[in-house]
């Protein structure tokens, strides 16, 4: 169980035992263990030696006192792919998928919304609001629903369609909203002064981060029992697709913890954020050598998970980046969705677009030497790309007419 929540900021420390947005510097609170304490009792054969097929076997870094406490669809355990190596895949020995398609409502967001929901049901929240551009939504309704609690959700107009309608239909209230994902956060902001809700929005409350770090918790369990090698096993670059950030500061939390606990020792993946060319501030800020980032003018991207503008964790995502040697890159739409095509045509894994923004991102680096051949390096696939079928073209697709006794001799030729 954590015991205290520290600013990120200056380290000044909150109360525990309510519900909390921001420290009073208006920066993300994060949660802190007695690490220390569990050294002896939750150890890596101990993990592995449990039953529960979600993240919750992590249960000790995580905010609840017993694991019977969780509000769980059986988030995360999801697999990790090792890449075929075949066309574009060819010039990568040891290349990864952790593929979050496998999470409740198909996204990593699963992660993030099982901690804060669980936290927020048991300080007594009623009703649960946030901004989304996307797969944040649909998990927000459906661990609302499975904690009997109410859920309130503005969105961006362009959010895609799957998005709108896993939350129509799991009893979220829903509102569209003509603005940026920015605009839908004031709006929240209003309603909690308005109407007592509680707010979930990325990095404003300190759970969420809490979950996602569980990908960093699992990934080293998961290369080591791919290597067979019984310990721990950390690659040797992330390449994930930021918007927010909480995944990558929830991973470079991760890794601390494991430190702490003597899972691990101090060497560390390089981390890279990847961002769409039309919302980039994180590689901005990077490239500049800035602390923080500036708002992104005009934000477009088909990848409407990296559709934020401006991020509160800013400052945490540059310095994972700095302090883990990494590096931050942009992919064009096009890239980024020839990435999908390559990702299912090529391994079978139909990718959302900020997966297949990474997997572009990786081919840019491999080409430009950053990357090594024989480095383990482990892309993040966020999401379904059955979320985004709206983005596939179908229409070329012939038709045949079954009665027709001929109906195949058209495709004769194109068959091989
Ligand atoms: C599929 C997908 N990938 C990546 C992101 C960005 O995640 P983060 O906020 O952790 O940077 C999002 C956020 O909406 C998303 O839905």
């Amino acid at each position: 169980m954590h015991t205290r929540l520290v600013c990120s900021e200056t380290g000044e420390t909150v109360p525990i035992d309510r519900l909390q947005n921001l420290s009073p510097a208006g920066r993300p609170l994060l949660a802190d263990y007695d690490l220390e304490a569990l050294r002896e009792s939750f150890t890596p054969s101990v993990v592995r030696a449990r039953k529960q097929r979600s993240f919750w076997r992590f249960w000790e870094v995580l905010p609840v006192a017993r694991p019977e406490d969780a509000i769980s669809l059986g988030e995360g355990c999801t697999p990790l792919l090792a890449c075929e190596r075949r066309g574009a895949f060819a010039g990568f020995e040891r290349l990864f998928v952790k593929d979050e398609a496998f999470n409740p409502t198909g996204s990593f967001k699963a992660r993030g919304m099982a901690a804060a929901i669980t936290r927020a049901k048991a300080l007594g929240a009623q009703v649960v609001a946030l901004p989304s551009a996307g797969n944040a939504a649909g998990a927000a309704t459906s661990y609302a629903a499975r904690a009997g609690l109410g859920c309130v959700l503005f969105m961006p107009e362009d959010t895609p369609p799957a998005n709108i309608v896993e939350s129509v239909a799991g009893g979220a209230r829903v509102f569209l909203v003509n603005g940026l994902i920015g605009d839908c956060g004031k709006l929240v902001r209003a309603g909690v002064e308005r109407f007592g809700w509680f707010d979930l929005s990325t990095l404003k409350e300190p759970f969420r981060i809490e979950g996602k770090k569980t990908m960093g918790y699992e990934l080293a369990f998961d290369l080591a029992d791919h290597e067979g090698s019984g310990g721990l096993q950390l690659p040797d670059v992330i390449l994930y697709p930021t918007g927010g950030g909480t995944g990558l500061i929830g991973m470079w939390k991760a890794f601390a913890e494991m430190e702490r606990l003597g899972w691990i020792g101090s060497a560390r993946p390089r981390m890279v954020v990847v961002q769409a060319e039309g919302c980039a501030p994180i590689v901005t800020a990077f490239r500049q050598g800035e602390e923080r980032a500036t708002p992104f003018p005009n934000a477009r991207t088909v990848a409407s998970g990296l559709r934020v503008p401006a991020a509160i964790g800013d400052f945490l995502m540059l310095r994972v980046l700095r302090e883990s040697g990494g590096t931050a890159v942009t992919v064009t739409d096009d890239e980024l969705l020839r990435g999908v095509d390559e990702l299912s045509r090529e391994q079978g894994i139909y990718a959302c677009p900020e997966g297949g923004a990474v997997w572009a991102a990786a081919r840019k680096l491999r080409d430009d030497g950053w990357l090594r051949s024989n480095e383990r390096v482990v892309l993040f696939n966020t999401g379904a790309g059955l979320k985004y079928n709206h983005l596939v073209d179908t229409t070329g697709v012939p038709r045949i007419d079954h009665r027709d006794p001929d109906a195949l001799s058209a495709i004769a030729g194109s068959m091989g």
